[in-house]
């Protein structure tokens, strides 16, 4: 991985943070980005040589700008962790603001189809790329109460399986994954009946730890992951069995 050049968008998250930490031990130069640039600035200082960036990536010409400065700082771009995401409230179909429905779309999925489009032609001029985006279990069998969060994630999962096959005879490779509910701040914004339930339906019992899904972002950004592109691994515990 020496030299490699990685871009999390959604670093300063829980899951985010814990995929920088795993990347940069493995010798990559990353690059972090986010919105809150406190905490973007903060795990960059944690990280020598990464560059911090406080960037809105639901908006285009910030994303476009960000993975322009990336390439022009390295010399290069490798690798994409998408990480960003909220779940949005939690309400029936029929009692959901239209706003809300809005922005859990526009940062969990517009976000990453502009992170997606803007790192093609970098890892094309690299020789190379490892597109990760981190979906949900939702996506694959839809929350109550969380439709928008499901459809967006679902959407993320479609535009892994698009991708992987547009790019299949590029150096490209595009995966996702679908973790059931991992232990980070995002499961604060959970009601605790919500989170009971989520938690019955896991068969070993717990949440999932941040750094078992940076384990598997390792893989899926490395050279061992050759044969593998459009699909999405399940990180459940054992409760997606499909
Ligand atoms: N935690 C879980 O249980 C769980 C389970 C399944 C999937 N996921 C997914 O994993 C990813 C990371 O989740 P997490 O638990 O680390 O959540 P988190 O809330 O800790 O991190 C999300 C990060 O996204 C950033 N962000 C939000 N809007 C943004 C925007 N417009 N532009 C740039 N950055 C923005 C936030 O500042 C935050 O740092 C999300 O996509 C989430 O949906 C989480």
């Amino acid at each position: 991985m020496d030299n490699r050049v990685a871009v999390i968008a959604g670093a300063a998250g829980g899951i985010g943070r814990a995929i920088a930490q795993r990347l940069a031990r493995d010798g990559m130069r990353l690059a972090l980005l986010d919105l809150d640039a406190a905490a973007v600035q903060a795990l960059s200082e944690e990280l020598p040589g990464s560059l911090a960036m406080a960037a809105d990536l639901t908006d285009e010409h910030s994303v476009q700008d960000a993975m322009r400065r990336t390439e022009a700082h390295f010399g290069r771009l490798d690798v994409l962790v998408h990480s960003v995401g909220v779940t949005g409230p939690s309400l029936p179909v029929h009692e959901y603001p239209v706003q809300d429905w809005q922005r859990t779309l526009s940062i969990n999925l517009h976000s990453a189809f502009l992170c997606c489009r803007a790192v093609v032609a970098p890892m094309l001029r690299s020789g190379f790329g490892r597109i990760v985006n981190i979906a949900s279990i939702a996506g694959k069998e839809g929350n109550a109460q969380q439709s928008a969060y499901s459809v967006a994630k679902a959407g993320v999962i479609a535009l892994t399986k698009s991708m992987g096959k547009e790019l299949a005879t590029t150096p490209i490779r595009v995966n996702a994954i679908a973790p059931a509910v991992i232990h980070t701040p995002l499961i604060d914004q959970m009601t605790p009946e919500l989170l009971a339930t989520v938690l019955a339906k896991i068969p070993m019992g717990r949440p999932g730890q941040p750094q078992e899904v940076a384990n598997l972002v390792a893989w899926l950004s490395s050279d061992e992951c050759s044969f593998s592109t459009g699909s999405t691994y399940d990180l459940s515990g054992g409760r997606a069995t499909y």
